[in-house]
């Protein structure tokens, strides 16, 4: 029998950010926080909020079909969505069946994937495993949270997160190109280190529940930053060791965007220089899971992203979970 496995690549992007912005300013004067510290420390200055009529599946609906447009296809063509988010819409049914309908991509079996901030990295690893071996040949994979719902607007870590859903448009190519390597990880250990723990089954919706705030995010957040800064240099030195690549072939490092402090101290353990890593947190903040799939649209709008380029994306998140990947262009 024939071994089918084919080389995927992405071949459109989309994103989609809210109107209404949280500037670092407006924050000071609704909790005891400093604009300063927030810029200075986490490289943030503003942040996007959803209305409170607009769900994560509409993020995601418009993210999707700006990628489906990028792609040159149509909802028609695509057989496959992936909603990477920790923000659905309900605990059922999944965020990705609501935008299938919002899309009209009737063709798609659609189902969502939890590893929050690693969402969509875990999301186009899980994606390109159906193209690769020949079940699906169009994929739409999309990252998209709306935080601003799950936050403790009366705490100071409302400053870290922003509402956003980016997407892209992954297919089968014969050229020698696209995804290189994937390497994902998964540490359970760490669950109370980032956690929204109301809502499911293990803390239902009650009142007793909600009193104790557990429908909102929870954050150690030095436990973040001394993961981030060890296990992202990890993965990363892993797919280079895969694709016998060195740090010197990277031409974009496009990462999730937890702290620019992180991002900063894990280019200077990998040894990238920081002007090869893309960041929009200073407009966006961390957009969980749609942080990368955002960043990518803006570099690939921007024309930078040409046949050849070495694209590195590298994700932290909770669980934890964490990974990276090599990709080449074309
Ligand atoms: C958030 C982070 C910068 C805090 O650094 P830290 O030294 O661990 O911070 P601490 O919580 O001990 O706070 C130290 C000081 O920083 C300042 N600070 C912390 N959080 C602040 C906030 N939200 N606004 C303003 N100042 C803040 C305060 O001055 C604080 O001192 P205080 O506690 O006496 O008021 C750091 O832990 C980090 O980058 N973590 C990663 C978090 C992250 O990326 N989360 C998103 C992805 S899941």
């Amino acid at each position: 029998m024939k071994q089918l496995v084919r080389n995927v690549k992405i071949i459109g992007t989309g994103s989609y950010v809210p109107e209404l912005i949280y500037t670092n300013e407006y924050l000071e004067t609704i909790v005891p926080t400093n604009a300063k510290w927030i810029e200075d420390n986490l490289g943030i200055k503003e942040r996007r909020i959803a209305l409170p009529e607009q769900a994560t599946s509409d993020l995601a609906s418009e993210a999707g079909l700006k990628a489906i447009e990028n792609a040159g296809l149509s909802p028609n063509d695509i057989e496959l969505i992936i909603v990477a988010t920790a923000t659905p819409d309900r605990l059922a049914p999944s965020t990705a069946a609501i935008v299938q309908d919002k899309i009209k991509a009737y063709k798609a079996v659609a189902f969502d994937l939890a590893a929050v901030c690693s969402g969509f990295l875990f999301s186009i690893s899980a994606a390109s495993q159906f193209i690769a071996t020949g079940i699906y040949n169009n994929a739409l994979v999309i990252g998209a949270d709306t935080f601003s719902k799950i936050t403790d607007w009366s705490n100071r870590n409302c400053v870290f997160f922003g509402d956003g859903a980016g997407a892209a448009v992954l297919t089968h190519t014969e050229t020698d190109s696209g995804f290189l390597a994937f390497r994902l990880y998964t540490d359970g250990r760490g669950k109370w280190n980032f956690t929204i723990p109301g809502g499911g089954s293990e803390f239902p919706l009650s009142y007793e529940n909600v009193d104790a705030g557990y429908r909102y995010f929870q954050m150690n957040g030095k436990a973040v930053y001394e993961t981030a800064i060890t296990v992202l240099p990890k993965a990363i030195n892993q797919v280079l060791k895969d694709t016998g690549l060195s740090i010197n072939d990277i031409d974009y490092m496009i990462p999730h965007q937890p702290s620019i402090k992180i991002l900063k101290d894990t280019a200077k353990i990998i040894g990238l220089p920081f002007e090869k890593v893309m960041t929009n947190m200073d407009r966006y903040a961390n957009t969980s899971g749609g942080t990368i799939p955002i960043l990518l649209d803006e570099v690939n709008r921007a024309g930078k992203l040409k046949s050849g380029t070495i694209i590195l994306f590298a994700a932290v998140g909770s669980g934890w979970t964490y990974g990276a990947s090599i990709m080449k262009w074309s």
